[in-house]
């Protein structure tokens, strides 16, 4: 079966587009919003707005780097969600738009069952360079994001359960917070990476949440970050920017710490070693440092995608669109987007 397909994604603040040949990736283009830096957090009219100035020349980008012709597609998949609806919106209308006038095959993509996929993406190079390492099914799967933090059961390319997720903030949102409490600008995820590159992990030390099974809890954790600082702020007007690496250490070491402990909890309950992270925070070294040292001691095989597929972007999109292909699951016409959106 031959499968060319189109996959767009536009749920947040990235723009993007991908090109799949025969489940590798032939192209991967990301437009970031730079707009949002200034107000702390993603303005959602002015995502939906930038989104539309960005759309067309991001397609026609992904189309150039493939070298594929719009006439070989078979399909164009797109992100119904979850994610910002206006947002969503400008990227479901446009790939709609597209199936119609080039009377090719809809598929709709969960956001979430993505990046999950983002562990099986192949791209030209990998295949060059015999660099392909996917995990066997079953799986789990640590996936966090800005608005998400799941640990999934994988059975197979389109069978996944949320067996924990958490009960108030995401991963990537304990990160965020936690940087606009030093006075970062968004999203403060990747710089709280940067500054902890040369501090000190152990410094100072955070509460880890009591929560029962392998759900999360991260609002604790801000509120003991804002009482700390605001105690030291208190005493030292100048304790942020002092002890800002080693602040930034300790954080991050914390939240890694968190995420890891449950997934070995995990790991155990379900008797699985093949372990997988994905999500906009895998990007974050801590995380996958601690990743790194949890898997030798447990002999698990672990899998995290290349920072480029940790983020947002389209070619974990195509993957789904492409064994929705095979599966034969397509969307009609009327499909529409959904902030909140089951799996
Ligand atoms: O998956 P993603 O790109 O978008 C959503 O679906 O939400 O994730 C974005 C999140 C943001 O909270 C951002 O701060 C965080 O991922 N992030 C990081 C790093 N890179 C991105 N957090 C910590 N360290 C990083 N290096
Ligand atoms: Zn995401």
């Amino acid at each position: 079966m031959n499968v060319t397909l189109l996959a767009i994604e536009s749920s947040c603040d990235e723009t993007s587009a991908s090109i799949l040949e025969n489940g590798i990736i032939l192209s991967n283009v990301v437009a970031s919003q730079k707009v949002h830096e200034q107000y702390g957090g993603v303005v959602p009219e002015l995502a939906s707005r930038a989104h539309l100035v960005n759309i067309i020349p991001v397609i026609e980008e992904a189309f150039n780097l493939s070298r594929i012709n719009r006439k070989q597609l078979n399909a164009i998949a797109f992100t119904a969600g979850p994610g910002l609806i206006g947002s969503l919106m400008v990227g479901s209308s446009f790939a709609k738009s597209l199936a119609l006038a080039w009377n090719i095959r809809l598929i709709s993509v969960h956001h979430m069952q993505a990046h999950v996929l983002a562990n099986f993406i192949v791209s030209r190079d990998d295949v060059k360079q015999n660099t392909i390492h996917k995990p066997a099914f079953p799986f789990l799967c640590l996936t966090v994001s800005g608005g998400h933090t799941q640990i999934v059961l994988a059975a197979d390319y389109l069978d996944m359960k949320i067996v924990g997720e958490t009960n108030d903030d995401a991963a990537g949102e304990a990160f965020d917070k936690t940087a606009k409490l030093l006075g970062l600008p968004y999203p403060g995820g990747p710089l709280i990476d940067t500054y902890a590159k040369a501090g000190d992990p152990k410094r100072f030390s955070f509460p880890e949440p009591k929560v029962p099974g392998l759900d999360f809890s991260f609002s604790g954790l801000k509120t003991s970050i804002l009482y700390f600082l605001r105690d030291q702020v208190k005493e030292n007007p100048d304790f942020i920017r002092g002890n800002l690496n080693d602040i930034c250490a300790s954080v991050q070491s914390r939240i890694a710490s968190i995420l890891i402990n449950k997934l070995e909890m995990a790991a155990l309950q379900f008797g699985i070693n093949e372990i997988a992270i994905a999500g906009g925070v895998s990007a974050n070294s801590g995380l996958r440092k601690e990743a790194q040292l949890r898997s030798e001691k447990n002999n698990w095989n672990l899998y995290i995608p290349r920072l480029e597929y940790c983020t947002d972007n389209a070619a974990m999109i195509a993957m789904v669109g492409y064994y929705k292909y095979i599966a034969g699951d397509f969307a009609s016409l009327d499909a529409a987007p959904q902030a909140r959106m089951e799996w």
